[in-house]
């Protein structure tokens, strides 16, 4: 995941340093949102047929028995907001610099374990004290951790006031998607024994529709004009193919576990990425970091010990 954000960051502000001429070379954001969810759609799609052998026929069939329209209206719940959450944070990423903005998407924590709290049945009794403790440490050593490791850029710099008010509007928006999202779609997948897969593509066609309109609503002249695929380089795929794995792996995570573990792996990617740097990379870790670091393994510790078994605790969601 935070490799994700460099990567996105990187393809926004590369072009610009390299010919100082951002929209003749720069790619339009909602375009590479519809590539990602439809290369996700496709992946879906060919994991279903593995389980049926590769054969046209019956991979036809399993679609045809995936896509029941009112599991597909349920699913556009969260891909609306997914897909209104991906754009949001493209736009953010323009208007704030990496640091402001990683800092500030660690909100989604909080939201996750708030919506947890609000909408999945025992989540409140689980979450003692201790834990919302927990949570809060994990926070704030990620937004350390995340201090350290990331440095600004020029274009930060010259960033007004309107601009940095306009990026941090999209990042808080997007974390409250990201928690109410992220929850939701964890009730429906263990709500029912419907594959995780089945899942997905439920989720993914009406990602891919509504990923394709936002691009001719929002950017149809622009497309229109220079192309779709206009200012694709290597790593824009980069980043779409990035995104889109970063993607199916959140699902996997929910299924096995929950959104609120999904924080700690994150948490946890952010520290062994910069370990990782550090070693094999040019990164330095000062204080700053070490102290995220520390809080992130803490809040692991102080969270897994502060818990409450209830009743019902592993079953399936009686829930959508
Ligand atoms: O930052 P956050 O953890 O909310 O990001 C979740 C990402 O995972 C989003 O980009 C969303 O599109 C993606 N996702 C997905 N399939 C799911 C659930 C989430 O592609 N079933």
């Amino acid at each position: 995941m935070v490799s994700v954000v460099t990567l996105m960051r990187l393809s926004r502000t590369m072009p610009r340093r390299q010919d100082d001429d951002s929209i003749s070379t720069l790619y339009i954001p909602s375009t590479a949102v519809f590539l990602q969810e439809l290369l996700k759609f496709v992946l879906c799609i060919f994991k279903l047929s593995s389980s049926s052998s590769f054969s046209p026929s019956s991979t036809l069939l399993s679609l045809q028995a995936a896509l029941q329209p009112f599991e597909v209206l349920k699913l556009s719940v969260p891909c609306t907001l997914y897909l209104l959450q991906n754009n949001l944070l493209y736009l953010a990423l323009t208007k704030l610099d990496a640091t402001t903005y990683q800092v500030t998407y660690q909100l989604k924590i909080l939201t996750t374990a708030l919506f947890s709290v609000a909408m999945i049945p025992g989540a409140r009794e689980r979450m003692t004290r201790q834990r919302w403790i927990g949570l809060l440490i994990l926070t704030l050593g990620v937004c350390l951790a995340q201090s350290s490791t990331t440095t600004g850029d020029e274009g930060s710099k010259s960033s007004t006031t309107k601009d940095r008010t306009i990026g941090l509007i999209c990042v808080i928006t997007a974390s409250c998607t990201s928690g109410f999202a992220g929850v939701y779609f964890e009730m429906v997948l263990k709500g029912s024994k419907t594959d995780l897969w089945v899942r997905n593509i439920q989720m993914g066609l009406p990602s891919v529709v509504l990923g394709l309109a936002s691009v001719y609503w929002k950017d149809g002249s622009k497309v229109s004009e220079q192309g779709f695929l206009h200012g694709y380089t290597t790593l824009v795929w980069s980043v779409v193919a990035v995104q889109a794995a970063g993607g199916l792996l959140v699902a996997v995570v929910v299924k096995y576990a929950d959104n609120i573990m999904k924080t700690f792996a994150t948490s946890f990617a952010i520290i062994l990425g910069a370990a990782v740097n550090a070693v094999v990379g040019g990164f330095r870790p000062d204080g700053t970091f070490a102290m995220g670091a520390i809080g992130v393994c803490a809040a692991t510790v102080v969270y897994g010990t502060g818990g409450k078994k209830v009743k019902g605790e592993g079953e399936t969601l009686p829930i959508l």
